[in-house]
């Protein structure tokens, strides 16, 4: 798919037809892995990595992506480079963008990535920041249409904490003419303006009542109540136990409504057990999905 942005910080650098587009490139990647392997398009290409934050998947999955696609990664954590020395961020910029063909980051505050990717010439990936997550919404999107088999019309439910990943998500549902209905405690909604924009074209609705929120819902999400820059262990109090995802709020969903979660889940938390490992639950394909979808966002990106 041909995107007009250098960058992916958001999803809001992306229209409908470049987020559609990139999610079918996905599947077909998939399907194309499933059949014997990925063609080496990105053969001598490298991806940078930088890590202010523990990843798992976006770690592991960018890595291998670019190995199946022919390329090479190199992973920085953040603490390894001059930047713990105080180089600054654009003087770094410019200097991986003379060995580098793409830039992935996860950081802490999202104005850092802003400024990575005004002083690099090469494409910037947000691996997560504090504000959004896109990679994990293309994988659910994915997800979403490989379960449902279509985007438009449906409804998603999101439970629990206004955080990164349901900023991004809310940005996925206005891309794809999904509902989305967010109950979170008073305080801990998501950002007004992601919400202001997306309301342009599609529902978007906010409540403090988790069952107005997954009443006639396709998709059912949660995140951890804690995220990894929320350091404080109270806040837990605030959520339990009205925003649980457990089978009874499953139960007012649609019959067959499917679960996701970007994992890491704190089992017990902000859903039980009987969710994440019940027969709704798509949480491995989701988590797998990450691989696809972010090899065609790097075939995109660098090659654009
Ligand atoms: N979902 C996600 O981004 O997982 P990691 O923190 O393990 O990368
Ligand atoms: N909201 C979580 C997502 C982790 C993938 C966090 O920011 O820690």
């Amino acid at each position: 798919m041909k995107l007009k942005t250098k960058d992916l910080l958001t999803l809001a650098e992306l229209t409908p037809k470049e987020f559609l587009g990139l999610i079918d490139d996905s599947i077909k990647l998939k399907k194309e892995l499933k059949k014997g392997g990925n063609k080496p398009v990105l053969k001598n290409k490298t991806l940078t990595m930088i890590f202010q934050k523990p990843s798992t998947r976006t770690r592991v999955s960018f890595e291998i992506g670019m190995f199946q696609l022919g390329g090479h990664t190199i992973n920085l954590s953040s603490n390894d480079t001059q930047l713990s020395r105080g180089e600054s961020i654009e003087d770094t910029a410019k200097t991986l963008s003379r060995y580098t063909d793409c830039i992935m980051a996860r950081v802490y505050d999202h104005e850092l990535l802003q400024k990575l990717s005004a002083h690099s010439s090469v494409p910037v990936i947000n691996g997560l920041s504090d504000s959004f997550h896109p990679c994990q919404i293309l994988a659910d999107f994915m997800t979403i249409q490989e379960k449902k088999k279509k985007l438009k019309g449906l409804k998603i439910a999101w439970i629990g904490d206004g955080n990164n990943v349901c900023n991004s998500m809310i940005y996925g549902a206005a891309l794809s003419g999904i509902d989305m209905s967010i109950a979170t405690p008073k305080g801990y909604e998501p950002d007004k303006s992601v919400v202001k924009e997306a309301k342009k074209s599609a529902n978007i609705e906010l409540t403090v009542d988790p069952f107005t929120a997954t009443k006639n819902a396709d998709v059912v999400v949660t995140d951890t109540y804690s995220s990894i820059h929320n350091k404080d262990p109270k806040r837990i109090k605030k959520f339990l136990p009205k925003y649980q995802v457990n089978p009874k709020l499953m139960k007012s969903a649609k019959k067959d409504a499917i679960f996701l979660h970007c994992l890491p889940a704190k089992r017990e938390q902000e859903v039980t057990s009987s969710v994440l490992d019940g027969n709704q639950s798509v949480i491995w394909d989701e988590a797998e999905n990450r691989l696809h979808s972010q090899k065609a966002l790097l075939i995109s990106l660098i090659h654009a």
